[in-house]
């Protein structure tokens, strides 16, 4: 496929491309959320990553590559099922756990001897990626803990002026995370639910996968923490039931509050902005993360999420409002 982009754009992609290859930060957008990039071959740049977001060392950061021939220079042993995986959903949403090979830096993998890898999809990306012609390392670009960046305003909110340079990409297509499968054992599991489902990754495999269980504590993933992509403001999840009573409660002790409902308004009052999100999953995560940011700087004693369905569409962004609520 023949991307046309602007003269300004194939310009900005050139010069992030450049600023990668001179060790900088580079912020550029996926199908998914923004990243935060920077050269996976280069230690020293990728160690800003982790003083940017403030992040753990040990927290293992994903490689973006732009074509699945260059999955032998990051990984070994690549198991046919994960083969099978990366043919299907590269480039995608989807991140796999292999092998790391010998020479990829521990800053990347946080130690381990794992890498994650990840074709993403998006056009500008992609043309970053072909551009660079290496591995871009690269998390969310958002602090450690906080939610991730949709859109370039984000970012620049996140970061000001800590990365060198931010692609613009518009918003993400689909808003959450990819969905990580360790595929480095012989039993491949879910560790990340994402815009992947389950269903989707055993119809490929032939055979049904399963998620993690909290008790793996050899794998380091970020969700697995105990607040993540969370807003600054306190956030709870409430059931449908509950909603209307949890709300008037807020209110009778002279609290000013957010919800987040798939619903339309059950009330009104000077204390309640009511959030009316879309009805399905896909509009639902693209929307999420704009709207947590929006309401999170409204000084809000407490969000109320609205629960979702148990339906498996809807695993994903069940996983990141549990992450997200107070502990
Ligand atoms: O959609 C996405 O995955 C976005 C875009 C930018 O690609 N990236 C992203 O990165 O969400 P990050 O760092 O925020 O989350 C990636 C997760 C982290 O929790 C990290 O611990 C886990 O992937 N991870 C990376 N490499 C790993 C490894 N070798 N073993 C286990 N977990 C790994
Ligand atoms: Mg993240």
């Amino acid at each position: 496929m023949i991307e046309m982009f602007s003269p300004a754009l194939t310009q900005a992609i050139q010069t992030a491309a450049d600023f990668l290859r001179e060790g900088k930060l580079v912020a550029f957008p996926t199908e998914t959320v923004y990243g935060l990039g920077a050269d996976a071959a280069n230690p020293d740049a990728v160690a800003k990553i982790f003083s940017a977001k403030g992040r753990p060392a040990d927290h293992p950061v994903i490689v973006h590559l732009g074509d699945i021939s260059q999955l032998k220079n990051w990984a070994k042993e690549i198991n046919p099922d994960a083969l099978l995986l990366a043919q299907h959903f590269w480039p995608g949403a989807l991140t796999l756990i292999l092998q790391k090979a010998d020479h990829v830096s521990s800053l990347v993998t946080g130690g381990q001897d794992t890498i994650g890898i990840r074709i993403p999809g998006h056009p500008v990306a992609q043309a970053l990626l072909k551009s660079f012609a290496g591995g871009i390392a690269a998390p969310s670009a958002n602090r450690f803990g906080h939610v991730s960046a949709t859109q370039a305003i984000h970012v620049r909110e996140e970061f000001g002026d800590v990365v060198d340079f931010i692609l613009e990409g518009g918003d993400c297509a689909i808003g959450i995370e990819s969905t990580i499968v360790a595929a480095n054992t012989e039993k491949l599991r879910i560790l990340r639910p994402g815009a992947i489902t389950g269903k989707q990754i055993s119809d490929v495999l032939g055979y049904s996968i399963s998620s993690m269980l909290g008790d793996d504590k050899k794998i380091r993933v970020s969700g697995n923490l105990a607040s993540h992509y969370a807003p600054l403001t306190p956030l709870r999840i409430v059931s449908r039931e509950k909603l209307r009573g949890v709300i008037e409660e807020f209110i009778s002790d002279n609290k000013s509050i957010v919800v987040i409902s798939r619903q339309s308004p059950l009330l009104t009052h000077p204390l309640l902005y009511w959030v009316t999100m879309p009805i399905d999953n896909k509009n639902y995560a693209h929307d999420l993360y704009a709207k947590l940011r929006e309401v999170d700087v409204q000084n809000h004693t407490a969000i109320l999420v609205e629960e979702l369905p148990q339906e498996e569409n809807w695993v994903a962004l069940r996983d990141r409002l549990h992450k997200a609520e107070m502990k």
